[in-house]
């Protein structure tokens, strides 16, 4: 977003509005397939436009608004694509990212319902609706959003001494994967739904960790949490759940800690006192009202409420080097009392 809040002039508010021309055009570059159709060869535009069967005018005009944004490089009149889009955006890579590119490309259908959301309080979609290839679709996603920082957060968290690692709405297991890489002597369960383990299994093979990574299929507001884990790691879950829900998980949790463990927990956090920063915090919180029935964002302060409540009472923020990591960098550690 190239204006930054307040919005104190007429011209920041109409680049603000207008912001959203640039996911446009790029969400129609992906829905049109240029990328990958343009693999590594360099184009011109009727012959482009010939074999993606569109307008020559609309996709010279398409491929010169891509190539100022930087994703195209233009060459004598003709147009190649960038590494980072043969990297990430083209199908015939294996870091393809298909799974998060559809769900980009179908939120800006779900955004452009937020007035009715806000209206009537009714998410546009609930677990209730969602089918089991959306889950899996949806999983594999969160296993392309969260592949770096993974790495990163599993980096720099020292967890030395602990042998046994829950990770707790893990979905493809990305976060276990990557604690499991960097412990040798760590063994990891992930628990979420049948649709998302179905994604872990398959990631645990290519990572050659089937001996290491267990998966717990269920649902953890309803059903225990079995077996006692010394990290219980809780990413990007706490937003999906409103104060009292997070709170009789936090309590779930306790019971499920070893004596001497911890739970972490990941997520973008609001800051106080008023909680209008970071912006990517509150707009997340309007992705969780088209989404959920009950979630939004949290400041660190009201967590560690709900903490306190839980029994969990000794907490710490854990900052990770600037840059790295998911959301602000931010992980928020939480131990029972010594005497517990
Ligand atoms: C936004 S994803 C986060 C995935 C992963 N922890 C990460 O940080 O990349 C949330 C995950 O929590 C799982 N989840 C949410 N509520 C759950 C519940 N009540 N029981 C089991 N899994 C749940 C979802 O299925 C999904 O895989």
């Amino acid at each position: 977003m190239s204006t930054n809040p307040p919005i104190d002039s007429f011209a920041k508010f109409r680049e603000m509005v207008y912001g959203f021309r640039a996911s446009r055009i790029i969400l129609t570059a992906l829905e049109l397939d240029i990328f990958s159709v343009m693999g590594s060869r360099e184009w011109a535009i009727p012959s482009l436009a010939k074999r993606l069967k569109v307008s020559s005018r609309g996709l010279a005009i398409l491929c010169r608004n891509l190539a100022s944004l930087g994703l195209l490089v233009p060459a004598l009149g003709r147009y190649r694509t960038t590494s980072m889009v043969k990297h990430y955006l083209q199908k015939e890579s294996v870091d393809y990212r298909g799974d998060y590119l559809a769900l980009m490309e179908r939120q800006w259908k779900e955004w452009s319902r937020l007035t009715e959301v806000v209206r009537t309080g009714v998410p546009v979609e609930s677990d209730e609706s969602e089918t089991r290839e959306y889950r899996r679709s949806f999983t594999w996603a969160m296993h392309h959003r969260s592949q770096e920082p993974a790495e990163q957060v599993a980096k720099q968290i020292a967890i030395k001494s602990a042998r046994s690692f829950l990770d707790l709405g893990g979905g493809p297991g990305t976060y276990a994967l990557a604690f499991l890489q960097n412990n040798p002597h760590l063994q990891a369960t992930v628990m979420d739904r049948p649709a998302a383990l179905a994604v872990a299994k398959i990631l645990a093979k290519q990572f050659s960790m089937e001996s290491r990574l267990s998966f717990h299929p269920g649902n953890f507001m309803e059903d225990p949490i079995q077996g006692k884990y010394d990290l219980v790691w809780y990413s990007n879950v706490l937003h999906i759940y409103s104060p009292a829900e997070n709170l009789k998980v936090f309590r779930k949790i306790k019971r499920a800690l070893n004596p001497g463990g911890r739970l972490l927990i990941q997520d973008t956090f609001l800051e106080n006192p008023q909680g209008l920063r970071p912006l990517e915090a509150n707009l997340f919180a309007v992705t969780m009202l088209l989404y959920t029935d009950t979630g939004n964002t949290y400041s660190l302060q009201d967590v560690r409420t709900w903490l306190h409540k839980a029994g969990l009472n000794r907490t710490r923020v854990i900052n990770l080097k600037k840059g790295t990591g998911d959301w602000e960098g931010r992980i928020l550690e939480a131990r029972p009392p010594v005497s517990s």
